[in-house]
């Protein structure tokens, strides 16, 4: 499967600058990009606070990208139905979140977005079996969620990898994602690893300049890809 197929970079806006968050997003695109990651936090789930509906809808008036909305919320069934009405064409929830997952991606469906399910570092591959069939991606954290800029967790590729053979001995379809960490330093690793989609915050909004950092990440997953083919 990897060797037809071009990982995608996914800019994360958490680590955008706010006040010119219109430009930081039309920089990104400049890089060719097709999809946006945005992360949602709640202030239970993780300690940290973000964003909510009326930002994703203003990036929706802006944008045609496919945005990826990250739920890191304790209640993600009484949320992902307004972040849906507000732009998100996909939706992700995490496993440690959701007391009834099959019901919540089922949901998400209907509401009309693709559904992924997310598992924090200390969660086993292995708790989401009954679901694979069923999600369109799955997110691979790669640190402990809650906040930009950490260091990579390098124990994640492992799971990247088990999640891949499944995918492959089971003829699956769902994508896989990876986030948290990840910059020029580790993303061949991770796309060798299986990752479909890498999201990638600090390493392409705290550089000197986006669109270059986002150009310089996918050159090298082109590489990544020859060289394995
Ligand atoms: C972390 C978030 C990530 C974050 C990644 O909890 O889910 O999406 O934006 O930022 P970096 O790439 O800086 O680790
Ligand atoms: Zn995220």
């Amino acid at each position: 499967m990897r060797e037809n197929t071009l990982a995608e970079i996914l800019p994360s806006i958490l680590s955008a600058d706010f006040a010119r968050l219109g430009e930081e997003i039309s920089s990104v695109e400049r890089a060719g990009i097709r999809m946006l990651h945005i992360d949602v936090m709640d202030g239970h789930f993780v300690p940290n606070l973000t964003l909510g509906p009326p930002v994703v809808k203003s990036v929706r008036r802006i944008t045609k990208l496919t945005l990826d909305v990250h739920l890191m919320i304790t209640d993600p069934d009484r949320y992902a139905p307004i972040f849906i009405e507000a732009g998100a064409d996909m939706v992700s929830v995490h496993q440690e979140a959701c007391t009834h997952l099959d019901r919540t991606l089922r949901m998400i469906q209907s509401e009309g977005a693709r559904a992924g399910v997310v598992l924090n570092p200390a969660t086993p591959v292995s708790t989401l079996d009954e679901v694979l069939e069923l999600a369109d991606y799955v997110l691979i954290m790669s640190v402990n969620p809650g906040f930009g800029g950490q260091a990579f967790l390098p124990h994640t590729l492992r799971k990247v990898r088990t999640l891949e053979e499944k995918r492959r001995r089971g003829k699956m379809n769902f994508s896989i994602e990876m986030d948290g960490g990840l910059g020029p330093d580790n993303v061949v690793e991770a796309v060798q690893a299986g990752c479909d989609w890498i999201v990638a915050g600090s390493s392409v909004f705290h550089s000197e300049n986006a669109e270059t950092a986002v150009k310089r990440l996918q050159q090298l997953v082109r590489q990544a890809v020859t060289a394995s083919a």
